[in-house]
């Protein structure tokens, strides 16, 4: 019997099949409730008690070989028929490349993300406004300086028509289709006419926060940036409001965060001030509330504006803000996100 199973392992090793089918004869051939391999077991009743242990043991081996030896003929008959069927003749020899997330729209999520955990709910508007929604309902006078030609891109022969110079512009196209409580988060690109240098582009990104209800204050305001920056900055981030100044906000200020490159001792980064301005906000005027069909006698709001670009400089230390739009993959390949 033995010898009969050796010659068997010899046979089990040169298998071959050429199809899914061709190896499944195969399995019932050898492995089958008839098949050969059974058919030994039942001899191994008859085997004399001191051989039986060399025998089971190769009659294992056997077993074992066979359902190895099968079942790779199995698989590889089965990648053969999917690749005779699937392969995709006109697809790159290369291995494809998976694309990484511009670092802007890495911060913007994150920005987003943040305010979005807080309740506020994303907003967008059009690139392309009227003056009444980026300049006038936000409480610009008629001869303000922001909408002079050197700020402003305008669209040729529609003196009405400009690129938005800033998100504030959607403030009032939520205000005017919503009743309070809104409270709202909008990101997107404005434009600048100004000259291109490492510091200035005439286009970039912002985004705004607006929340308006009964009884909103100041200090709910300055709780949420705080929780804000330290979400985004770091736990040990301390914020800082100096008195401003813009027309859609009464009062106006503009908030620092401590400087996390020196920890707020100074350096050259925060200008040895140990602080980093990083966005506007206020209360919203109420002048802009009425403006936009919200009652001011009811309802008061704050309202928030950050660069996007000005928080990824911060956060990742790029010096050139012209590095964003150059699409070098040398610079864009350095960020990762986990989404
Ligand atoms: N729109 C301002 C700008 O572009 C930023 C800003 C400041 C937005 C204060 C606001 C705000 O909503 O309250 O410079």
């Amino acid at each position: 019997m033995t010898d009969k199973i050796e010659g068997l392992l010899k046979e089990v090793d040169g298998l071959q099949a050429s199809s899914a089918k061709e190896a499944e004869a195969l399995r019932v051939k050898y492995l089958g409730k008839k098949g050969i391999i059974n058919d030994l077991m039942a001899d191994f009743r008859n085997v004399p008690a001191d051989q039986k242990k060399a025998v089971g043991m190769k009659l294992n081996e056997l077993k074992n070989k066979a359902q190895e030896k099968i079942n790779a003929l199995k698989e590889a008959a089965d990648t053969q028929d999917h690749v005779a069927d699937d392969i995709d003749l006109t697809r790159t020899a290369y291995p494809v490349a998976l694309g990484t997330r511009h670092p802007l729209t890495i911060v913007k999520n994150e920005i987003v993300d943040i305010f979005s955990r807080l309740g506020f709910t994303l907003a967008e508007g059009p690139e392309v406004e009227d003056d009444w929604h980026v300049y006038s309902s936000m409480n610009f006078a008629d001869d303000h300086p922001a909408r002079d030609m050197q700020d402003t891109f305008f669209v040729e022969a529609h003196p009405d028509i400009v690129l938005r110079s800033h998100t504030s512009s959607v403030q009032a196209r939520v205000m005017e289709r919503q009743q309070p409580p809104i409270r709202v988060i909008c990101p997107g690109r404005v434009y600048r006419n100004e000259a291109i240098s490492a510091r200035a582009h005439c286009f970039f990104h912002q985004v705004e926060g607006l929340y308006v209800d009964r009884n909103v204050s100041f200090t709910d305001l300055k709780q949420v940036l705080l929780l804000f920056a330290q979400e985004m900055f770091g736990k040990e981030t301390k914020i800082r409001l100096r008195p401003s100044y813009f027309p859609f906000t009464e009062p106006s200020a503009e908030m620092d965060i401590s400087c996390d490159i020196c920890g707020g001792k100074g350096c050259s980064f925060c200008k040895y001030t140990g602080w980093v301005e990083i966005l506007g906000c206020g209360m919203v005027d109420p002048a802009v509330l009425d403006a936009n069909g919200i009652d001011s006698r009811i309802y008061t709001g704050y309202a928030f504006g950050m660069g996007i670009e000005r928080i990824t400089n911060l956060k990742y230390k790029v010096k050139d803000l012209r590095m964003f739009s150059e699409n070098d993959l040398r610079f864009l390949e350095e960020f990762t996100s986990a989404n």
